[in-house]
Order: C-alpha cells, then structure tokens, then sequence
C-alpha cells in the first residue's frame, strides 16, 4: 500500500482510539471534557501515535492491541502542549493555527485539562486488555514522560532560556529528554504490542532516538523559517531567548544535521524487514512544513 495511504489508515485507528477513551462532558464540570478535547482534536499531526501503530505493524502485532496505547501516548503529548505554551512556560497564544488552550479556557482550567490528560492516559493504559503489556505500557510512558524522560528535557529548556555559552552536547541531551523521551516510548509501546524481539527493539529504538532529535531540530528550524502552515507563532523561541540548534549552531547547520539524523534513522531500519513506511515517515518529518 502507499505510504499516504497507509500513513491515513494508522491516523484513523489512533483518531478513533483517542475519540473512544475521551472523556464524556459531566454536569458541573463540562469544561473539563471540553478543554480536553480541544487540546486533543485541533489537527495535531498524530505522529506519536502512527509511529507506535506503524512499529506494531512492521513487527506483525495486531493494531486492536496497541489502539489503547497509541490514545494514551497522544493524551500524554497534547498534555505536554497544554503545558508548554503557557505564560510560565513558552508563553505561545497559537497552535495548529489556533488559539492555545489558556487563551481559550483560562490558566487555571488549562493547568486542569493537562493534568486531566496525563492522567487518562494512564488510565487507558492500565486498562488495556491484558495485564502484562497494560503493565509495561504504563512504566514505560512514565518513564517516557516523567522526570527521567520528558518533563525532564522541559527543565534542561527553560533553565537554559536566555544564558549564553550554550554547547551543541547541552542541546542534545536537552532534546533526547524533551522530545526523543516521548518519540523512543512510541517505538517501545509499538514493540511491547506485538511482542518484538530484543533485535527488533534495539534497531527500533536507534531509529526512533535520531528521528525525534530531527523531529526537535526541524522545529527550532520552522520556528524561524516557517510559514503560516506551521500553525505556531513564528519567532517564539527567539523572544523567548531559548536555546535551539538554529540559534547555536545557525541555520545551515542545522538543516545539515537534520538531515544527518534522518540518514541514521534510515539506516538503523535497514536492519530490519518491512521498514519503508518508516523509512518513508522520516523523509516525511524532514520535510515537513507543519
Ligand atoms: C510539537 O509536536 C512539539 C515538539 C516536540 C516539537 P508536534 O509537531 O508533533 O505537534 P502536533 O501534535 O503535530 O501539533
Ligand atoms: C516542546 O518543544 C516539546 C514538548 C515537550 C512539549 P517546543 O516548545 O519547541 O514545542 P512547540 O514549538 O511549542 O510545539
Ligand atoms: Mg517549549
Ligand atoms: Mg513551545
Ligand atoms: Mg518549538
């Protein structure tokens, strides 16, 4: 099948997955479902979730087993959004072309949906409907998450707002924690659904670790580069005086190792069979413009 096709199939199944686990509206408190699902439905590219689903299928899993998971990494990703863009953060009013949740909901309730959504998506992966993979599949997205993972990367980004001096190994690390966490926890859920070999989950996670640095690198790029179809406010970052691969190492450097990354993420799929939509995904990424 061709890889839009395909990348289309796997968009649906994770859309579907995350209508199905949404919360409902409940009288007293319908903003909060609201929020949600404003935060969760408003044209996000669903990445995460079709890496895990595409990783599932490459390795043979059966896509009913990893929906849960792939709802559950999307919750925990649209919380980090809600989170990011506000004023004791990044402080962005747009995203995907739209107001941010703050902007729309207030802080306060922003604050609420975020931690509402990070909280759901523990809950649908512990209910996943077998003990044993519901069980990895929640240490692993805390893991991915937490203050070992993403929440992590986030400090590393906002302690080095504004210092100088910032080096290339600095920004590396900074970006595996805050943006690879959660795109390596993709592929591992991915593997966990349709039991991967030790093998397969090597290769996966070396394709997965140099895909979100590439994915983190053409942000920074798009955040000075890029258009209205990006959706976000262009210059954030630099008012925000934050420190990116564009701002440290200058543009072409960092469209050179973009495309590095994504050679290396290439590579490591060659290890594996049935790796061209994989393949096909990280051309997508560097490429994108969204
Ligand atoms: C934005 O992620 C945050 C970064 C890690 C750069 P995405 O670009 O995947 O955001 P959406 O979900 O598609 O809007
Ligand atoms: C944030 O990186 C990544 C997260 C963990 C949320 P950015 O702050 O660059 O993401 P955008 O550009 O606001 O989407
Ligand atoms: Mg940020
Ligand atoms: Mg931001
Ligand atoms: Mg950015």
């Amino acid at each position: 099948m061709e890889f839009t096709q395909k990348f289309a199939e796997y968009k649906k199944i994770a859309d579907e997955s995350i209508a199905k686990f949404l919360p409902r509206p409940q009288p007293g408190f319908e903003v909060l479902a609201e929020a949600m699902e404003y935060a969760l439905l408003g044209g996000g590219k669903r990445i995460r979730p079709v890496l895990l689903l595409a990783v599932c299928d490459m390795c043979g899993g059966d896509l009913n087993l990893a929906g849960p998971a792939a709802a559950a990494i999307e919750m925990v990703h649209a919380y980090s959004l809600v989170h990011d863009d506000l004023p004791a953060m990044d402080n962005d009013d747009f995203r995907r072309g739209r107001p941010t949740v703050h902007k729309v909901y207030g802080e306060d309730i922003a604050i609420l949906a975020g931690d509402a959504l990070l909280t759901r998506a523990f809950e649908v992966a512990a209910g996943i409907p077998n003990a044993e993979i519901a069980a990895k599949a929640s240490l692993w997205l805390a893991q991915g998450a937490g203050c070992e993972g993403m929440v992590a990367g986030q400090v590393i980004d906002l302690q080095s707002e504004g210092k100088s001096g910032i080096t290339y190994e600095h920004l590396r690390q900074m970006d595996l924690f805050k943006t690879g966490a959660l795109i390596r926890t993709a592929g591992k859920l991915g593997g966990l659904a349709a039991d991967a070999s030790e093998t397969q989950f090597k290769f996966i996670d070396q394709y997965c670790s140099a895909l979100g640095l590439a994915f983190q690198i053409q942000d920074d790029i798009l955040d000075v580069t890029g258009s209205e179809e990006f959706g976000k406010p262009i210059g954030s970052d630099a008012e925000n005086g934050k420190a990116t691969y564009v701002s440290v190492l200058g543009l072409e450097k960092a469209k050179d190792l973009t495309r590095q990354l994504t050679d290396t993420a290439v590579k490591a799929l060659q290890q594996l069979p049935n790796g061209e939509f994989l393949k096909e995904l990280a051309l997508l990424l560097l490429h994108r413009k969204q």
